[in-house]
């Protein structure tokens, strides 16, 4: 292991793990790989998993990098994950880095509070996310599914997979979340969210107009007006519609939220369901492409359900469709790295590290391990089958939703969005990807096909 010259948030102290000694310092990715980085920053946000591979193979669990937003710690594998995420001790803000990351467009979204806000909000936000609310949306959806793939020709047709699946789901969110159709609206309400998302990723954030940060805010502006001009009706009404509910729910203490804390959870919201489900649906698609057996597999299942739309109860009969979204997570997680501030001194694995390191942890890298994975770079649904059930190796081998107080709050409804999409996609369509045709994907910020994926969709006659 190497190990290069100590900075304040190294410096050793006592361990007391006895395998380490003090004196050992966190290794730094060296000066060739730093300068390597800097020139292929857009590499790196391509194929993350390369970099971070070699960096564990060469430097092993805990490893210091410098990066655009400053000096990180990764820490590699399933017993860091849970560390991280599970935080008993309490080190962990996941507040301070999404802060930083997002905190101007997003400000006060659910994975931006830590603490007793955080835990209160989360609390009544449960009310949206009961199992009765989600079948009422899921009828909602697939009405809109229906319509949807009904618009699409009866010919064979050349369909760039990511920008459709993206306009289908922000259609369903407009509907189920807000409660209207969006119409026109589709467009500017797609392009607001798309600055959004970028502008939180910009490393210039300049507030001139023709400046994509600029776009940012004027996207979050819309965003908000066009809540705020809803919320009245929304309070009010006993709509059924996220909104909605989320408007009716109340604390312990009978409180509901603030009109304010209302805005910024829906704008969050809407954007932690839109793209990370069109990132796992995109996925899906590419790899059921290139794998008609499981794709001819799935159908086979959908059709024996004999349900032109699927319910909560059809979908959780589509045993093999569930192997495949956890297979599909697993190889292309949305969010490939998830990012914490600790805000006290601690100690992992042996090395001592300082309150304010930027630490991270990969559910991309661990998706890879072969510690966990039996051929991990295979595409095998199968794995998360009774007989082999690989994700329960370990607890936190298999973390595409994160984890602990954090994880993620539309896990259940995102799983039957999916499933729902697929299951109709399937019985009217194959999918059909280029032979020998590979994606070529940008795994940050959000796991995405930098060509859209073009696929052919064949009506199934
Ligand atoms: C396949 C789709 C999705 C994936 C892979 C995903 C992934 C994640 C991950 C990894 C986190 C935790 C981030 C962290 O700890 O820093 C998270 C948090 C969150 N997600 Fe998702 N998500 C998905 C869909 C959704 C949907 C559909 C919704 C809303 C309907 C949603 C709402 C949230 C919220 C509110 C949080 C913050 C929770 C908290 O801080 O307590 N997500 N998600």
């Amino acid at each position: 292991m190497q190990s290069t010259s100590t900075t304040p948030a190294e410096q050793p102290q006592s361990t007391g793990t006895g395998h380490r000694s003090s004196g050992v310092h966190v290794p730094k990715t060296g000066l060739r790989e730093m300068l390597g980085a800097l020139l292929a920053l857009g590499g790196m946000r391509r194929d993350m998993l390369t970099g971070l591979t070699q960096q564990h193979e060469r430097y092993g669990p805990v490893v210091a990098q410098r990066g655009s937003k400053g000096r990180f710690v990764h820490l590699f594998g399933a017993d860091a994950n849970r560390f991280v995420l599970l935080d008993r001790e309490r080190i962990f803000s996941a507040r301070l880095p999404w802060m930083g990351i997002m905190g101007e467009i997003f400000p006060n979204g659910l994975l931006l509070l830590d603490g007793d806000r955080h835990a209160r909000d989360r609390r009544v936000m449960h009310a949206p996310f009961t199992r009765q609310a989600l079948r009422g949306y899921l009828d909602r959806m697939n009405v809109m599914i229906d319509r949807t793939l009904a618009r699409q020709s009866s010919r064979p047709t050349r369909v760039r997979m990511f920008p459709f699946l993206k306009r289908l789901t922000l259609e369903v969110a407009a509907d189920i979340f807000l409660g209207v159709e969006l119409g026109p609206d589709v467009t500017r309400m797609n392009q607001a969210f798309e600055r959004m998302v970028a502008a939180s990723m910009s490393r210039m954030r300049v507030r001139l107009p023709g400046f994509e940060f600029h776009r940012g805010l004027r996207g979050r502006r819309f965003m908000q007006q066009f809540l705020r001009e809803r919320l009245e009706d929304r309070r009010s009404g006993a709509g059924t519609d996220l909104f909605s509910r989320l408007c009716q729910a109340r604390d312990a203490d009978g409180q509901p939220l603030g009109d304010q804390a209302i805005l910024d959870h829906m704008t969050f919201l809407m954007m932690a369901a839109h793209d990370t489900t069109t990132s796992t649906l995109t996925s899906l698609s590419f790899e059921l492409g290139r794998s008609r057996d499981w794709q001819d597999r799935l159908r086979s299942e959908s059709l024996a359900l004999r349900e032109p739309v699927a319910d909560i109860d059809a979908i959780e009969k589509l045993q093999s469709m569930t192997w495949t979204m956890r297979e599909t997570l697993r190889r292309y997680p949305p969010l490939p790295v998830i990012p914490r501030i600790a805000t006290q001194d601690f100690e992992w694995d042996g090395f001592a590290l300082s309150a304010g390191t930027m630490v991270v942890i990969s559910p991309i890298h661990t998706h890879h391990m072969e510690t966990y994975w039996t051929d991990p770079f295979r595409f095998d649904p199968e794995r998360f089958g009774p007989g082999r059930a690989e994700d329960s190796v370990h607890s936190h081998s298999w973390i595409p939703f994160g984890g602990g107080s954090h994880v993620c709050l539309g896990k259940r409804f995102a799983e039957l969005q999916v499933h729902a999409i697929l299951h109709q996609l399937l019985l009217r369509f194959e999918l059909i990807a280029d032979e020998d045709y590979d994606m070529p994907v940008q795994q940050a910020p959000i796991s995405k096909p930098t060509d859209g994926l073009p696929m052919e969709l064949r009506p199934l006659s």
